[in-house]
């Protein structure tokens, strides 16, 4: 009887084994457990529509679509639209003779990019009229523009008229996943040809940044200083040389065309060849920022994560950091009362220095232009301080043009801003010298005018 018993138990044994092996062979042959959620829909390759996408990540979606309503006004930012021209009234003499003195609004959320930029009166101008823009200016609002791309290519997008592409249709969305994500992998890419072209001309290849890297590169396909070139007005960086405000400038004073320098209008009255700067937020946060020497990206600060239930993701809600900033500091900062305290501090001095700065450059434009028209002025030495007054706004602009108000790398912004009201002042003696009239040294023109200068018409 025992001996049976021992059989049994073997035989017993030598089955659970058997079954045991079978199950974890099943198991093993498995395929893998995917850590995102499954995709609902295939996306097709640069899908314009974010709600496509929306459907397989409704968490980043959701995120996209707060930005449209968001409208809280931070001190010196936030996503309210007010004009810099009454904010600050110096702009409109500073930008006299272009279409900034008419119209300057502060940026709102992605989702209002394509309706904001429409609703600029100094883009829509009767069409055929001179001045007229082209459709580059819609380079960095729409998540039509990758497909449109590599459609119709860049070249022939910028050189089509602002009023036409707004005309045909083709743009419907504003900015979305398409300007940022792969579709399938949903890695962060370059979409922007200008972009590729740029990193190009320094000989980098965006394809061997890393993940970190590209959490700051996916914004600078839109947060960079840009110019058009030529008649097609083909949308271009000035990065051949580097990306600080030294080689942007390099950059600019030798790329010549016709054998002229690059300028986006002449100043009237003293017919200065003058650079706009455009929002160069990637520029200066690169160029040795604390954060970004400590490998800080762009997302860390502006889309930072959030959870949700279960769910833990980037905030797709991208707006100023102050208005999130348990998330978007306290990640890293235990003190996150300090550090906004900070913000405020830093942003504080950088504007008061920016309007002295601007109340410089308006003395110097007051002595180019009296200079100017006295016939007798020496024509080398009134040359001379219209080159200051080129390169003093320009640098002034590279801050002012940037949405920071001086945080993203505070030390250089206020290095920038001294070298500016230095070459205002230099470029104001230099007019007055020309003209042989020490009364052209008068200083405080802004200070006194009285009413303050309203937006052109
Ligand atoms: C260390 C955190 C941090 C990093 C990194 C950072 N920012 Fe900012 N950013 C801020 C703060 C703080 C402000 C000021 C917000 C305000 O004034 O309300 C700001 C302002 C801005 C604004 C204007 C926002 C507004 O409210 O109008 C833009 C646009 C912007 N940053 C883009 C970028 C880009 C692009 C990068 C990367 C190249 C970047 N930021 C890197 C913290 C950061
Ligand atoms: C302005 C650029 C930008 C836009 C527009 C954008 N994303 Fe992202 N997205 C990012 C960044 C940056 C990350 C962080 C990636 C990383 O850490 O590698 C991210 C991460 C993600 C992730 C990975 C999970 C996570 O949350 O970190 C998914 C999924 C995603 N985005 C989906 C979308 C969808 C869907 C849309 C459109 C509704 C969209 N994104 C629009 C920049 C963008
Ligand atoms: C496809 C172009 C594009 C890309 C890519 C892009 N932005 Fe923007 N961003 C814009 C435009 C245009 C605006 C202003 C929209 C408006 O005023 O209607 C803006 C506005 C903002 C604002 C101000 C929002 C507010 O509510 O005031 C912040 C902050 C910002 N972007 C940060 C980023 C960051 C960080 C990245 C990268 C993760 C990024 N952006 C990528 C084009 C872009
Ligand atoms: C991913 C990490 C990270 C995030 C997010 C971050 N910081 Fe920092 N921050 C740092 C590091 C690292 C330093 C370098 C000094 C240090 O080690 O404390 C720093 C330094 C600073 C300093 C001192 C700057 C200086 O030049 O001495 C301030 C102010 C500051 N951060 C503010 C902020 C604010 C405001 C935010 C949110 C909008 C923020 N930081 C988000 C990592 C971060």
């Amino acid at each position: 009887m025992k001996k049976y018993t021992n059989l049994i138990l073997v035989g017993i044994i030598v089955i659970l084994a058997v079954v045991l092996t079978g199950t974890l062979v099943f198991l093993r042959n498995q395929p893998p457990q995917s850590r995102a959620t499954q995709p609902l829909v295939e996306i097709k390759a640069m899908e314009p529509d974010s709600a496509r996408w929306g459907i397989n990540f409704p968490n980043q979606y959701d995120g996209l679509l707060k930005t449209k309503t968001n409208n809280v006004a931070t001190t010196y930012g936030g996503s309210s639209k007010f004009s810099h021209l009454t904010e600050d009234p110096r702009q409109v003499l500073l930008f006299a003779g272009y279409p900034f003195s008419k119209e300057y609004n502060d940026d709102r959320g992605h989702a209002n990019a394509l309706i904001d930029v429409q609703s600029i009166k100094r883009l829509n101008l009767t069409p055929g009229s001179p001045t007229e823009t082209h459709a580059t200016c819609y380079s960095c609002k729409s998540s039509n523009n990758p497909a449109l791309w590599a459609e119709m290519g860049m070249e022939k997008f910028d050189a089509t008229m602002f009023s036409e592409m707004t005309a045909s249709g083709k743009l419907t969305q504003s900015i979305g996943c398409a300007n940022c994500h792969e579709a399938g992998t949903m890695r962060l890419i370059v979409t922007n040809p200008a972009l590729e072209n740029a990193l190009k001309a320094q000989g980098k290849d965006w394809k061997t940044f890393s993940r970190q890297e590209m959490r700051s590169l996916v914004c600078a396909n839109c947060h960079v200083e840009d110019y058009f070139v030529g008649k097609e007005k083909l949308l271009t960086f000035p990065w051949a040389k580097g990306t600080n405000i030294e080689q942007i400038w390099e950059y600019y004073q030798t790329t010549l065309y016709d054998g002229k320098t690059f300028s986006d209008w002449t100043y009237p009255g003293s017919n200065t060849p003058m650079l706009k700067a455009q929002h160069p937020e990637y520029e200066m946060f690169t160029a040795g920022s604390t954060h970004f020497k400590a490998g800080v990206s762009c997302a860390d600060c502006h889309m930072p994560y959030v959870r949700e239930g279960a769910a833990k993701f980037s905030s797709h809600d991208v707006h100023s950091p102050l208005l999130n900033a348990e998330a978007a500091c306290g990640q890293c900062h235990t003190d996150v009362k300090y550090v906004t305290g900070r913000v405020n501090e830093i942003q504080d001095q950088v504007y008061k220095t920016k309007l002295a700065t601007e109340n410089a450059i308006i003395d110097a434009i007051t002595a180019i232009k009296a200079a100017t028209a006295i016939t007798s002025s020496d024509a080398a030495l009134l040359d001379e301080a219209r080159q200051m007054h080129r390169k003093s706004q320009f640098l002034w602009d590279f801050v002012s043009a940037e949405n920071s108000m001086g945080f993203h790398n505070p030390e250089y912004i206020l290095k920038i801003l001294a070298e500016s009201t230095d070459l205002a002042r230099q470029s104001q003696m230099k007019a007055a010298q020309a003209a042989g009239d020490p009364t052209l040294l008068v200083t405080g023109i802004y200070e006194a005018m009285d009413p303050k200068p309203e937006p052109a018409k």
